[in-house]
């Protein structure tokens, strides 16, 4: 089976994600909860170091976030000193930005840019003082989008939606730019296998680490972080 092949599931569609982010809209303006942290806190302070270490805030460089959701990974690199009008995010879900917006605006992080799109079908819009939303940015992050779109209907020849995902993503950056993503159903050689090929011309950068656990003899992490670069020409 091919690494992008599984089988769909109710998380791969649209109308999964517009109820999780009505509910948890719902649950921020009642209680303040700002909702689900997708494979927990140390992964957001994992990808927002690996960040810092790679791709510094000094270098104010242009960040985007693919499938934001509440946005908790774009508040940590706020907090961690990047340039709020330089960061985005999108989401296919109009629930999501809603929630990601109101928490900003509770985070004093008003300047990022956050709106709806489906990034299967449309291009993000760029910034201000950025040359083009394509090939424009220096860093794309995924954390648990590649996974849902992976679990999306196969189109009338089989293919899941998730096949075009690495070259969308790779056509995003700069030269030089990297793509930090994180994943549970997909191992880092599965990654490597989608993200690093010919047609997306990004290799493998680094990985970060996370715990293992070990079952039947076997051991493993639950999820896997892995950095892409586009190389620059020589
Ligand atoms: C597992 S959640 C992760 C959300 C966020 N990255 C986080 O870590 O909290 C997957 C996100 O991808 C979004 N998504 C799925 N398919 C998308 C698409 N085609 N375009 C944009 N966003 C999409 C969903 O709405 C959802 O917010």
């Amino acid at each position: 089976m091919a690494s992008t092949e599984l089988p769909p599931s109710e998380l791969g569609t649209k109308d999964h994600w517009d109820n999780v982010y009505e509910r948890e809209v719902a649950n921020f303006e009642e209680t303040g909860d700002e909702g689900e942290i997708w494979f927990g806190e140390d992964s957001v302070e994992k990808m927002a170091d690996w960040a810092v270490e790679n791709v510094p805030p000094s270098t104010q460089p242009f960040i985007i976030e693919v499938g934001s959701g509440n946005g908790t990974l774009l508040f940590a690199l706020l907090d961690a000193g990047y340039d709020a009008k330089r960061l985005a995010g999108i989401d296919y879900s109009p629930d999501a930005v809603k929630l990601s917006k109101m928490i900003a605006g509770a985070r004093g992080g008003d300047a990022i840019s956050l709106g709806v799109c489906d990034f299967l079908s449309e291009t993000p819009s760029s910034l201000e003082g950025q040359a083009s939303s394509v090939g424009g940015w220096d860093l794309v992050l995924d954390k648990g989008t590649y996974d849902a779109i992976a679990l999306g209907e196969k189109d009338e020849h089989g293919r899941s939606p998730a096949v075009g995902y690495p070259a969308r993503i790779s056509q995003l950056l700069k030269e030089g730019g990297h793509v930090l993503i994180t994943s549970c159903n997909f191992t880092e050689e599965e990654l490597k296998t989608s993200f690093a090929t010919y047609e997306t011309g990004l290799v493998y950068h680094s990985r970060v680490s996370h715990p293992t656990f070990s079952f039947g003899g076997h051991s493993g992490s639950s999820y896997a972080t892995v950095a892409f670069q586009k190389p620059s020409p020589p």
